[in-house]
């Protein structure tokens, strides 16, 4: 399976899981068919018609983008994309492409309908890119052999296949290979109800019990995220079985998100230090991304894609044109008085 950066699940949940550990964990949690797959209804209604349509058409689907932040099942649905219609996936992520060699290799293996699943793809180089356009519009490669004045084109055909793309980052995406994906799908973050449900299911795989009130306890710490949802499953299934415990008490859901550090709201230690460097550090913000990257000895890229997602959706954070503010929920989130002078400007 594709290349998996580090996401925050690994990072709150690293002391009991190695990352091929946890990959595997989730391989055997993934739904393998629409019908199992919990929550996003509206996009489930659209494959439906698209998987149903392109099948009865004996065509490859369409090419398809999944964006979003991690951990909300891109992954997933790729893989159901596969099994719905019938066909082999092949996966890559868009760093592991290095030359064109690289995805004329992928592609000229394909098989008829195949789908060829290219995670993080925002992060393709552009010189592959354009390989995958003609790739993608005609089902074919248009490859230059040779360097200079010997240097000639080749055209090679290619079975008809489906493209899925995932990314994080559809803003980071060139428009000419974001427009030539038929059907776009922004994953959103899942509701309490949802993940509730997601976590009962893992608790059905996994063969644990859960005494009541349990399942919800994890499901608010979750972060609305299925992927959070089913790492904490694990863990607190290991911390409950260290301690010969036959089935989950809320009690012990608490404990070991205590020892995790993760708050009522589902917040780790990062997310707050976040929160609070803006409070403490910048008076509340406005702060640009790479001072606060500094400050928190986070890259870029993981305060965006990783941490600020949630904290944005739950109303802590707001992006501005001056940079991070955070709002007067996080000061309460934090147990800190909101200034006054911070609360007038807010309003
Ligand atoms: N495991 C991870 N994501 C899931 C989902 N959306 N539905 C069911 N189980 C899942």
């Amino acid at each position: 399976m594709a290349v998996q950066r580090s996401t925050r699940a690994d990072v709150a949940l690293r002391q009991t899981q190695t990352p091929r550990d946890s990959e595997a964990f989730e391989q055997t949690l993934r739904p393998r068919k629409l019908a199992e797959y919990i929550g996003q209804g509206e996009i489930k209604g659209h494959v439906l018609v698209h998987v149903h349509a392109a099948r009865s058409r004996n065509e490859p689907l369409g090419h398809t983008l999944l964006h979003g932040p991690p951990g909300l099942g891109k992954t997933t649905l790729a893989c159901i994309l596969a099994q719905e219609m019938g066909t082999q996936l092949r996966t890559a992520s868009g760093p592991s492409i290095e030359k064109p060699g690289d995805l004329a290799s992928l592609l000229t293996n394909l098989n008829q309908g195949d789908i060829l699943f290219i995670d993080e793809i925002h992060r393709m180089r552009p010189a592959i890119e354009e390989v995958l356009y003609s790739a993608m519009e005609d089902f074919a490669l248009d490859l230059v052999i040779g360097k200079g004045p010997s240097a000639r084109s080749m055209r090679l055909d290619l079975k008809p296949f489906t493209l899925v793309g995932a990314t994080t980052k559809i803003g980071s995406m060139s428009a000419p290979l974001r427009d030539r994906f038929v059907h776009q799908f922004k994953l959103a973050f899942y509701s309490n109800e949802e993940i509730r449900q997601i976590v009962e299911r893992a608790a059905g795989i996994l063969g644990v019990r859960f005494d009541d009130g349990a399942a919800q306890r994890i499901a608010s710490c979750a972060r609305a995220t299925p992927r959070i949802a089913n790492r904490l499953v694990r863990s607190i299934r290991d911390f409950a079985q260290v301690e010969g415990e036959q089935s989950i008490t809320p009690h012990r859901v608490q404990s070991t998100l205590d020892a995790l550090g993760i708050d009522a709201r589902g917040l780790d230690r990062v997310d707050r230090a976040i929160l609070s460097a803006i409070i403490e550090k910048f008076a509340g913000g406005p702060v640009g991304l790479s001072t606060l990257a500094a400050v928190t000895a986070e890259e870029e890229e993981t305060l965006e894609d990783v941490y600020e997602p949630y904290l944005l959706q739950q109303g802590f954070l707001q992006r501005t044109p001056k940079g991070r503010i955070v709002t007067k929920h996080a000061y309460g989130v934090l147990g800190m008085e909101c200034p006054q002078g911070v609360q007038a400007a807010m309003l």
